[in-house]
Order: structure tokens, then C-alpha cells, then sequence
């Protein structure tokens, strides 16, 4: 494992703002909360921190800025030894989310605020030395520069035997990611953007993805997580697979139990080496530990069988 490359996740990292409420509100009352906490958020941001917490190198790319509220952020990446050499930065405040997590339903309500914070560009991207890296995790946005991101990473895995792995995590705008699929080797495709595409199973989800992805070449893994039921995929062959979810002990924090999954599967795939199921089987165990507690940090303890 000391030999295995770093893994580079491209994406946003956000200030989430978490309140933790007995039931959902109901609007326009004055209430308080059960506890509080702030953490850094951002899908890509969320897989770094648990590629870490389960033990592997990991990379950040993404828009840094030099505002005061971001100082934590950058503290927290450094303490967890996430690195961040090649992010570009803005004077612009961070992006940030407030979230509800009800305790009697077990769920997290986010609103997120973008305030259209600017977007690493291609060429930022370009000035990274790709060869140092194993495997580049996308999420699934900015889709013109990112697309010119992924086709850079296909050009250099023309010359090279030692081949990057590129995953996308595609959770939102359907209409305008759709594009980003096709030249990655696996997409993870989120439940929320299969209820908003009218797509009722994870079998319709996965096929009904499969079915829009155009161009010639392989096809991508498609997978995708479906809460309690568990997971599915098709793989490159286009074989459909169900795995079954494991039963959390108790459901605390939801939020970010997607990015734990993608995390795991990439840690499980890549430094476990696990085969396909296997390493969904893996994620499924990773996305259900995650939601016992909250935050991340006792994904550490997960043992690895
Ligand atoms: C969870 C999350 C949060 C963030 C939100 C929007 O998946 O990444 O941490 O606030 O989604 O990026």
C-alpha cells in the first residue's frame, strides 16, 4: 500500500452548518435546536476526508478562497493531511449549506448557497502532473471545463500503461452533466436525481442512464446507491447486480452517507483491489457505519475484513 499512487477528488468544499432538531420545523415558528456543529462539506471535499479517514493518499482540487471564513477549512484539510498544492484561489466567500438533521425521521434537509463562487478552469488542471496520481474522482459539474479535465486524463492513459481510473459522482443538473459520463470508467448516480428523472426503481435508474449515454466507446460501471435497499450496478458488459445495504445500528447523521459510499468504493476498488460487488458491498458497509455517528472521523474505526 506505500507503493499505491494518491487519488485526486475535483470538486467544491463548503462550510456546512448543521443543526440537529428533534423533528423538522415547521416554518415560520421560533424554535431551538437539540446541538450544533460546522464542518467541512462539499461532495469532493467529503470524499477526500473519508479516503483518509480509511487510510489512503488524497488530493483536493478545487476552487480555495482567501477569505477569513475559510481559514478553518484550509486548517482542517491541513490537520487531516489532505493535500490541496494545485487548488487555484478567489478573494470571494465560500460557498456554504444549512442543514437539518431531524432525529425522528433520520433525515438532513440541505439548502446550499453557491452564490455563483467561480470554478477551477482547464487550465488550472492542466499545470498538474497527472502521472502522480492513480485515480481522479469528479463531481459532476462545471461540465465544460470538467469535460476538458477528463478527456486530458484519456490522452495521458493513451501513453502510459500505468492508467488512471476516472469516476464521476453525478448528483445533480442531469440535462447538463449527462455529457461528463461517457468517458469515465464509473459513474455513481444518485437516488434524488433518479426521483427528480421520474426513475422509480434503482434497476430503471441504472438502465435508464445506461440508455442515454451516447458515443461509441466502452460504456461506463454504472452504480447506484439506493438508501436502505441497498445498492446496484451494470457493469462495463452492461450485467445487472444488486447488493444488499447493511443495517445501521441507528440512523444520527445522514448527511453525506452518498460521499461515504463513493469514498468507499473508490478506497475499496482501488487500494483493496476488491472486485466490483465486492467493493459496492464494501461501500454499502462504509455509507451505513458513516450514518450511526455523526461527521466522519469515526469511519477510522470501521475494520476493513
Ligand atoms: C453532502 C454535501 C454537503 C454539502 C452539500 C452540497 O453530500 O456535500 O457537505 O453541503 O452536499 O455540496
Amino acid at each position: 500500500m506505500s507503493q499505491m499512487k494518491p487519488i485526486l477528488c475535483v470538486g467544491n468544499t463548503v462550510i456546512d452548518f448543521v443543526t440537529i432538531t428533534q423533528s423538522y420545523p415547521k416554518e415560520d415558528t421560533d424554535r431551538r435546536c437539540l446541538d450544533g456543529f460546522w464542518q467541512r462539506g462539499g461532495n469532493a471535499s467529503n470524499v477526500c476526508t473519508v479516503l483518509r479517514a480509511l487510510g489512503s493518499k488524497v488530493d483536493f482540487f478545487g476552487m480555495l478562497s482567501k477569505s477569513v471564513a475559510f481559514r478553518a477549512l484550509l486548517e482542517d484539510l491541513r490537520q487531516r493531511e489532505i493535500g490541496t498544492k494545485h487548488c487555484p484561489e478567489t478573494e470571494k466567500d465560500p460557498p456554504f449549506s444549512s442543514i437539518i438533521l431531524a432525529q425522528d425521521s433520520g433525515t438532513r434537509t440541505i439548502i446550499h448557497c453557491n452564490k455563483n463562487y467561480p470554478e477551477p478552469t482547464f487550465e488550472d488542471f492542466s499545470q498538474i502532473d497527472l502521472s502522480q496520481y492513480g485515480w481522479v474522482h469528479f463531481e459532476a459539474r462545471n461540465p465544460t471545463q470538467v469535460s476538458k479535465m477528463i478527456q486530458s486524463i484519456r490522452e495521458h492513459n493513451k501513453k502510459t500503461c500505468q492508467r488512471i481510473t476516472i469516476s464521476l459522482d453525478f448528483e445533480t443538473r442531469y440535462d447538463q452533466n449527462l455529457q461528463l459520463c461517457q468517458h469515465c470508467d464509473i459513474v455513481v448516480f444518485s437516488k434524488e436525481l433518479a426521483a427528480q428523472k421520474g426513475w422509480e426503481t434503482a434497476q430503471e435508474t441504472v438502465e435508464g442512464l445506461a440508455a442515454d449515454i451516447t458515443g461509441d466507446g466502452e460504456r461506463p460501471v454504472i452504480i447506484c446507491p439506493w438508501g436502505s435497499e441497498g445498492a446496484v450496478c451494470l457493469d462495463a458488459n452492461g450485467n445487472f447486480h444488486k447488493v444488499a445495504a447493511y443495517k445501521p445500528e441507528k440512523i444520527v447523521d445522514t448527511l453525506g452517507a452518498g460521499d461515504t459510499f463513493m469514498a468507499g468504493f473508490i478506497y475499496a476498488t482501488f487500494v483493496d483491489q476488491r472486485d466490483l460487488t465486492d467493493a459496492i458491498d464494501f461501500a454499502n458497509r462504509v455509507a451505513s457505519h458513516k450514518i450511526s455517528e455523526y461527521g466522519y472521523d469515526h469511519v477510522t474505526k470501521i475494520i476493513k475484513i
